[in-house]
């Protein structure tokens, strides 16, 4: 999984809008439960990252899992909608804004700590489940740039939120 992770931390800076709306209106947007599959393995492949999707919001049972699976499922198509604009894709800093906000509200979503580990199963969760769907590698290698942006914004707003958080438990 290291080599995996180095080689999407290593994409360039510059998105390939034209492949990335692509393979989103090609494929994530035909397939509504993607996202939901995602959640899915995500939370059947690491039980820290189960503990706080679930089990906090006391999803005891299969159907109430996938109840709340779903409805986060659909916040993330809502949340990648808005994302895959032009007035996103082409303006770097506007992404990495609107991704440094949703860390910083992340941050807030638990009292602890999300281990680092985290980020890095989501986005291989979800490059792998584009792999499954056979979308073609030029799509996926500018979808793994986007996340590279994404995970990345987002971990310095959560590192924001955090501190932030901390300092207001002193005042
Ligand atoms: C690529 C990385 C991620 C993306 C794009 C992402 C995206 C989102 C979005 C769009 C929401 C909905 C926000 C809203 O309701 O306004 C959300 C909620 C949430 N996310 Fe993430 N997330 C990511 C990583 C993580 C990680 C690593 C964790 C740690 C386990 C996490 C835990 C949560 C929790 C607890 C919620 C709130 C669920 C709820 O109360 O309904 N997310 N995320």
């Amino acid at each position: 999984m290291g080599a995996l992770v180095a080689r999407l931390w290593r994409s360039g800076e510059r998105l390939d809008t034209k492949r990335i709306q692509h393979l989103w209106s090609s494929y994530i947007e035909r397939n509504t439960d993607f996202f939901e599959k995602v959640l899915n393995n995500v939370v059947a492949r690491d039980t820290g990252i189960a503990e706080i999707l679930l089990s906090r919001k006391h999803a005891s049972n299969p159907d109430e899992q996938k109840y709340v699976l779903s409805v986060l499922g659909d916040n993330f198509i809502e949340f990648f909608e808005q994302l895959v604009q032009d007035d996103k894709l082409n303006d770097l800093a506007e992404l990495k804004r609107v991704c440094f906000v949703l860390g910083m509200q992340h941050a807030a979503f638990t009292t602890e700590r999300f281990s680092m580990t985290y980020w890095d199963v989501f986005t291989l969760a979800m490059i792998e489940e584009l792999e499954i769907g056979g979308v073609q590698p030029r799509d996926l290698r500018a979808w793994q740039a986007l996340m590279h942006q994404v995970v990345k914004a987002m971990d310095e707003g959560y590192e924001h939120g955090q501190h932030t958080q901390q300092r207001s438990q002193f005042d």
